[in-house]
């Protein structure tokens, strides 16, 4: 492709003033297709083969979120499509992931977990995180692709197929929103914050408590969102667009891949308690640098 454009724009006549806006055009394509090479340079080997994995999956999932505007009159027949929808998803993304790395494990919220030869490396698979906004026709749900090395996160692609927004990470190497690097946001007056968070529905444990905890963020805070995927909260912390994140009784799949990109963006991630165990214990607190410990406090207040 390089080759190409280059030999077009070096063969062009330059006398007539048509010639010149046409190579000033092709100079300007072949600048930004330049710019837009070395963005994705940033990506490493790794982070292409997730990428590619999440996109391929990516397409089936924007074909049956339409269909499912269709499906509305039957209420069964939604949800029967949206579960199969989720496993076409994880099948594509296995089977991706299979080809490109076949020695890796993985854990998937619909197969769990299968062993793999090189057991310091697993793929974490969310295929589609969101799913209740999935089945409503609310576009704000994502694939969420971790590789967990030794037991820490270690790259992670979240991405939201209707936005077309892909956050992503690798461990040392920052955080991007497509091809734009990203920060968490700088606030730390509780007043300025917006929080986001994640409610119990009906069959989950600790309504109460959450209530209890969201009240006195609300007391304090410019707001609290609940948007319905764990992913892309954590996401969203990443990009500045939420100051903080919490939930509890997550599964390592809902956080892996979103907890990486928030670190990497700058961002402070652990249990509520403050503690490690935010993979493992289900319960997460994310937020910028200069709000953790304030969070953390105002959570545990109670
Ligand atoms: C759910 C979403 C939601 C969170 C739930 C998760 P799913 O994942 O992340 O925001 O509140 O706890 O289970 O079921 O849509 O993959
Ligand atoms: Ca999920």
């Amino acid at each position: 492709m390089a080759r190409t454009w280059g030999a077009k724009i070096s063969r062009a006549p330059l006398h007539s003033a048509r010639a010149r806006v046409w190579c000033a055009a092709s100079s300007a394509l072949w600048l930004s297709h330049i710019r837009k090479t070395h963005a994705m340079s940033h990506a490493s080997a790794l982070i292409t083969i997730m990428t590619k994995a999440a996109r391929k999956a990516a397409r089936g999932l924007v074909r049956d979120f339409g269909e499912v505007q269709e499906l509305q009159v039957s209420k069964k027949g939604v949800a029967d499509f949206v579960s199969l929808a989720d496993h076409r998803a994880e099948q594509v993304i296995y089977e991706e992931l299979s080809v490109a790395r076949p020695k890796y494990g993985f854990v998937m919220e619909e197969r769990g977990e299968i062993e793999g030869v090189d057991n310091s490396n697993r793929w974490i698979v969310d295929p589609l995180d969101g799913t209740t906004n999935f089945l409503h026709g609310l576009p704000q749900f994502a694939i969420s692709i971790a590789l967990e090395r030794d037991r820490q996160p270690f790259a992670g692609v979240v991405y939201n197929p209707v936005t077309d927004e892909l956050f992503w990470a690798e461990k040392g190497a920052g955080a991007f929103l497509n091809d734009r690097r990203i920060r968490v946001s700088e606030r730390s007056d509780l007043s300025e914050c917006v929080f986001a968070c994640g409610l119990p529905f009906a069959g989950r444990p600790g309504r109460e408590r959450a209530l209890k905890e969201a009240e006195r963020v609300l007391e304090q805070t410019a707001g609290v969102r609940r948007f319905g995927s764990a992913a892309l909260d954590l996401a969203f912390v990443a990009a500045g667009r939420f100051d903080a994140f919490w939930e509890r009784d997550l599964n390592i799949w809902d956080v892996a891949a979103g907890a990486l990109i928030v670190r990497e963006a700058g961002g402070m991630v652990s249990d509520i308690e403050g503690g490690a165990k935010f993979l493992t214990e289900g319960s997460i607190l994310a937020a910028n640098a200069n709000l953790h410990t304030s969070a953390k406090a105002l959570l545990s207040d109670g």
